[in-house]
């Protein structure tokens, strides 16, 4: 594999397609929370995702503003330390890091959640577009210059954390609050990790391990033929035939990042993590802070921008071959063997949305027009 030096890693529109005209649905959250034997909806509007630098600032405006008003909503599941609306999606992604990262569901869970969170911008905050994404090879090497961390029109700059030392201690050790922009203000009830303690947004930008967005680490993905090759591809760097560390055991039980902040070591008697290079552990590493944080990078709204960026990616190789591949899934079913047993991923297996809408199959989101999506 590359190398970047040791630096640390996790294993880990706004143009409506479709007749404008027509009536919006009541509540676009039911069209995702019909069971397996019933039809696909029939979209009412197709809503097709944009990169981030083609929107207007006007239209950015919109979707930050949509962002805002989610951080101020109530929860709705009240799942434990959920105070926001905003938190119900983080509580999702923490509460089940552990079945949705370094298995066959990574891609298929992240797709419906980027489409939950997109529907209940619009159902709950009066967003009018589709979730945008962030074109991050644009970007890959020089994330700290990038126009998506703009103050107005962006999601605000870096945390005002002082730098030294190595850099993983950075990106899982400090305690680096964002200053500017128009999260600056608020209070995370979810993270670090596992536990809820509030805190402040953190990030930690570091370019060198964003080069690892660039172009030509999707494109060794995209090459690849089959789900079992191209989702520990995109995920983690792993190429057919090559292996990586497994997470210590812990890793995702453990409370990361220390608190307070101090060395990270999860690689016993190394005390370094070796970054994997891939599209997904760019947009996180890069970012640092709340998105270096495997279980609750939720807690910066960057997050959606990256994981749709990245469904962007799955679903750009789905269309490839699109008869085979939007029914090809592969992997288990968790990240570590769940009393003491290995289960494969199916189709038919039943993501939990936690109360974010009703559950929903594998089958049901491989398919991004049943999603009545599309992009750019
Ligand atoms: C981190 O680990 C290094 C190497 O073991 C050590 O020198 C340093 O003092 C540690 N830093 C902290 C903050 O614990
Ligand atoms: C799980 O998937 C692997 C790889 O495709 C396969 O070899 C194995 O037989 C499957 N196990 C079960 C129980 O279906």
């Amino acid at each position: 594999m590359v190398a970047l030096t040791s630096i640390l890693s996790w294993t880990s529109l706004i143009t409506l397609v479709a007749s404008a005209a027509l009536p919006e649905p009541s509540t676009d959250i039911d069209v995702f929370s019909h069971g397996p034997k019933k039809p696909q909806p029939k979209c009412k509007q197709v809503l097709k995702r944009r990169a981030w630098h083609k929107l207007t600032n006007r239209e950015k405006k919109s979707y930050l503003d949509a962002v805002v008003c989610l951080m101020n909503k109530p929860t709705k599941t009240k799942l434990p330390f959920a105070v926001s609306r905003f938190d119900d999606f983080i509580k999702l992604h923490q509460l089940q890091a552990n079945r949705i990262h370094g298995d066959g569901w990574f891609l298929p869970f992240h797709r419906i959640q980027m489409a939950r969170y997109e529907q209940v911008l619009r159902s709950e905050c009066g967003y009018k577009g589709a979730q945008p994404y962030w074109d991050e090879p644009r970007d890959a090497g020089r994330f700290s210059t990038a126009e998506i961390f703009d103050d107005e029109f962006g999601f605000g700059g870096d945390g005002s954390g002082e730098l030294g030392g190595p850099i993983y201690i950075y990106i899982y050790g400090l305690r680096s609050p964002i200053t500017t922009g128009p999260f600056a203000t608020y209070t995370l009830h979810t993270g670090p990790g596992y536990k809820n303690i509030p805190h402040c947004i953190w990030r930690q930008i570091a370019d060198i391990p964003s080069s690892a967005s660039a172009q030509q680490w999707i494109d060794r993905c995209m090459a690849l033929s089959t789900y079992a090759e191209f989702w520990p591809c995109v995920e983690n760097g792993i190429m057919p035939g090559s292996t990586f560390p497994p997470p210590p055991p812990g890793f995702l039980e453990g409370e990361l990042p220390p608190w307070p902040p101090g060395n990270v070591s999860v690689f016993p008697g190394d005390g370094e993590f070796v970054f994997a290079i891939s599209p997904h552990n760019g947009g996180h590493v890069g970012v640092g802070g709340e998105m270096g944080n495997p279980v609750s990078s939720p807690g910066d709204p960057l997050f959606y921008m990256h994981h749709t960026f990245l469904d962007r990616i799955w679903w750009m190789w789905q269309k490839k071959d699109l008869g085979r591949r939007v029914g090809d899934i592969a992997g288990y079913t968790s990240q570590t063997p769940l009393d003491g047993k290995w289960v494969n991923a199916t189709l038919e297996d039943e993501l939990d949305m936690m109360g974010i809408g009703g559950n929903v199959r594998v089958r049901e989101v491989m398919d991004s027009r049943g999603l009545c999506v599309e992009y750019d």
